[in-house]
């Protein structure tokens, strides 16, 4: 080898005996290789060495390898994050797009050797060179992430992907950010070949003199024919394009402007030269990195990062213990949901009810949920049965001297809870953790029948486990930092978000949809259709209008939390009148098939025409037609009217906290950056306005929150107030 490059420059290139150069992303400051400025400035000048060897006769193939477990994650967000103005943005686009474009005239073959993750600039870097080969390690996947951060992958690579893989692929790998495996790669022609993983460096570097010693041009791949052909029919070509534009409408209610705009700049650039195709992209990229929806969006990213990262207690020397062996106590909906959900991340599950049916059921609905995950092919059958095998269950507390941690599931009754507690107490060891999932009954209540309540948490999963990715720890006030921290990493080990909570009612989630869920009755007193509320609701950007919510998460359900938020919390929960006589009418709502709405099945079938006589005498007799805007604010505005309280109780100490739990809870929308993001965005004074008026026309239930007061008062916003 010669040319060395010093110690620790990152990247840093050697020419080996044979001429091939290899060049090393190798970060020593971090885990995962990032294109930040100084990478990026790095790995250009080195290009510039490379072409003088090449032009030398001295360096006849050149290949981008990465010293870490993965190849590049990505761009540095942090640079994304700090761009203001869309000609700056433009401007960081081209100076990345210059650099690619070195590495794609160096006159001699460039091949990305990729082997883990590859993502973002990464992949941009390998659309750039003229061949990529990947490992056949499962770690290995390539994507373009960046329309999930409200960007468009602007180094080049939205006019090189189609050019390479042709336009379906392309779509579906820019406009969902979903990665590929290395064979799915290779069956779309993103990557040349595959080799072992444990041979990859060997297989790599023949590779690579067979492309040096080659006479042919160092030109990549090209489209397979058919592909080619409908690619560069400008019919075709308009009408893949206005079937994913209609698509991408409905499913983001035009919400999200990037993938909009990555469908206006292949509508622009497919079929022109390239260097007019980068410079469109520039542009868009410019105007997109800079609107506030990526700015938000970048924000939610860096809230789920930081809950990935961090251990749910303050002393970073709490060990939290692991959990190989679970105990799921009461196999219903919610048991039979964690069992299924440890089993596939390959964690023993002991399920005990009272009742051998019940644990059949809770065995049964595991099971269904594996089913289901084999038919969308995300799991072979075998997969399935052998995870399916890790489940057991009996009536008894049998094998539960060996389990890590057991959570409660049984029913919302505190005397049948704290029974369970003592009984699985008694029969678990001493290092065993104790959980409830409860979704309203006070934790440090049930801990106070323990004899170990430093060991025992609250482990709030939502309905359906398997999707929901929210999971409220709740720290009782006698829980200790290593039972929060072993819930918080098991949570995390389950694939799902952690967020921790004080105990209260309703926790955090529950609490801030109550009052909203309450509003909605409150509109439907007033007159509001169940149509304009709920579609308020989604034109807000909510997966569902509140209603249909009520409907999901069951009538008797939903009173009950209700009733319970109201008992603790008082008047301003008082329940509304339509909900009331809703609960009464005996309707469960989607589990019952019929609420607000009709279903057959699993599938909606629309509003019930029956459903203004059922609410009747708490309805006026006529709909009127209510601003959609005042429906919107009523709703948003108590929510945040309530999670300002819940941080002056101390339920959560940070605005963040509450942000992330609301998107991940409920599906708060993440364009608008989280719920109090965005009351902060239109400012706490307007906020204020809002409540005083609402308060004076529609009850005190509105009284604006102290917080909220006294930030507005001062100027500040809950971000600024309530950092941790
Ligand atoms: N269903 C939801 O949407 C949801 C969401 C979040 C949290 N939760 C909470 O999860 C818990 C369980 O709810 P679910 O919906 O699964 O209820 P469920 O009625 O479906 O299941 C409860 C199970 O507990 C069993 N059980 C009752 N007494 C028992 C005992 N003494 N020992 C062992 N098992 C016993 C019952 O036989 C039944 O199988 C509740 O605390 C609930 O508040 C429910």
């Amino acid at each position: 080898m010669s040319t060395p490059q010093p110690n620790g420059m990152n990247p840093s290139l050697l020419v080996d005996k044979d001429g091939i150069g290899w060049i090393t992303f190798d970060d020593p400051g971090r885990k995962v290789n990032v294109l930040t400025e100084g990478v990026m400035t790095c790995f250009s000048e080195l290009l510039g060495n490379v072409r003088n060897l090449v032009n030398e006769g001295r360096l006849h193939a050149l290949v981008l390898r990465s010293g870490k477990g993965g190849f590049i994650a990505g761009a540095d967000i942090a640079a994304i994050e700090a761009v203001l103005d869309p000609i700056e943005g433009a401007e960081a686009s081209r100076s990345g797009q210059a650099i690619f474009g070195l590495l794609s005239t160096l006159g001699v073959p460039s091949i990305a050797a990729i082997h883990g993750i590859c993502l973002g600039g990464g992949s941009e870097m390998a659309l750039a060179c003229s061949h990529r080969v990947a490992s056949d390690s499962p770690r290995t996947q390539m994507g373009f992430p960046e329309v999930l951060l409200g960007i468009l992958p602007a180094w080049g690579g939205t006019s090189r992907l189609p050019r390479l893989v042709g336009l379906g692929d392309s779509l579906d790998m820019l406009l969902t950010g979903r990665r590929v495996s290395a064979s799915k790669a290779r069956r779309m022609g993103l990557v040349d070949e595959i080799f072992p993983a444990d041979l990859f460096r060997e297989k790599v570097a023949v590779f690579a003199m067979e492309r040096a010693r080659s006479k042919a041009p160092p030109s990549g791949r090209r489209l397979p024919f058919l592909k080619g052909v409908m690619d560069r029919t400008r019919f075709v070509r308009k009408i893949v394009l206005s079937a994913s534009r209609r698509r991408v409408q409905a499913q983001t209610g035009g919400h999200y402007p990037a993938p909009l705009k990555i469908l206006d700049v292949l509508r622009r650039t497919l079929g022109r030269p390239l260097s007019a195709a980068l410079k469109i992209e520039a542009e868009a990229a410019g105007e997109l990195s800079a609107s506030s929806v990526s700015k938000n969006l970048i924000h939610v990213f860096q809230l789920r990062e930081e809950a990935r990262k961090g251990k749910g207690v303050g002393d970073g020397t709490v060990q939290p213990g692991g959990v190989e062996y679970l105990g799921v106590v009461g196999a219903g909906v919610m048991g039979g949901g964690i069992a299924q959900l440890a089993a596939h991340r390959g964690i023993n599950v002991r399920m005990k009810d009272i009742r051998q049916e019940a644990i059949s059921s809770g065995l049964k609905h595991a099971s269904k949920i594996f089913d289901k995950l084999v038919l969308r092919k995300k799991l072979q059958k075998q997969q399935a049965v052998r995870r399916m095998s890790l489940i057991t269950g009996g009536i008894d507390y049998k094998g539960f001297g060996r389990l890590d941690l057991v959570v409660e599931a049984v029913v919302e009754k505190m005397e049948i809870k704290r029974i369970v507690l003592r009984e699985t107490e008694e029969a678990v060891s001493r290092n065993c953790i104790l959980a409830t999932n409860t979704s309203s009954l006070s934790v440090d209540e049930m801990a106070s029948s323990l004899s170990r309540p430093e060991s025992f948490v609250g482990l709030h999963f939502f309905n359906p486990v398997h999707r929901m990715p929210l999971v409220e720890i709740v720290r009782g006030t006698q829980s200790g930092d290593h039972a929060i921290a072993t819930a918080y990493a098991l949570a995390l080990s389950l694939g799902k978000v952690p967020v921790v909570t004080a105990d209260g009612p309703g926790f955090l989630v529950n609490r801030i949809l109550g009052p909203y869920m309450n509003e909605a009755g409150f509109l439907l007193a007033d007159g509001a259709s169940v149509d304009a509320i709920d579609r308020a609701a989604k034109r807000f950007g909510m997966p569902m209008g509140p209603l249909r919510l009520i409907d999901e998460v069951g009538i008797d359900v939903s009173r009950h939390a209700g009733q319970a938020l109201y008992e603790a919390l008082g008047g301003r929960l008082s329940p509304a009148p339509p909900l009331g006589a809703l609960a009464e009418s005996g309707r469960l709502g989607k589990k019952g098939g019929v609420g607000f709405y009709r279903y057959e099945g699993d599938r909606e079938k629309g509003i019930d025409p029956d459903i203004y006589a059922v609410l009747s005498p708490t309805v006026p007799d006529a709909r009127i037609m209510m601003d959609e805007r005042e429906i919107q604010i009523r709703l948003v505005l108590a929510m945040v009217n309530e999670a300002a309280r819940a941080l002056d109780a101390g339920i959560v100490g940070r605005s963040s906290e509450v942000d992330l739990a609301m998107i991940m809870g409920t599906g708060f929308p993440p364009f608008r950056g989280g719920l109090l993001r965005f009351a902060d965005a239109i400012h706490l004074r307007v906020v204020l306005r809002h409540l005083e008026e609402l308060e004076e026309r529609c009850g005190t239930r509105f009284a604006p929150a102290d917080a909220i007061r006294r930030l507005a008062g001062s100027n500040h916003n809950f971000y600024q107030s309530f950092a941790g």
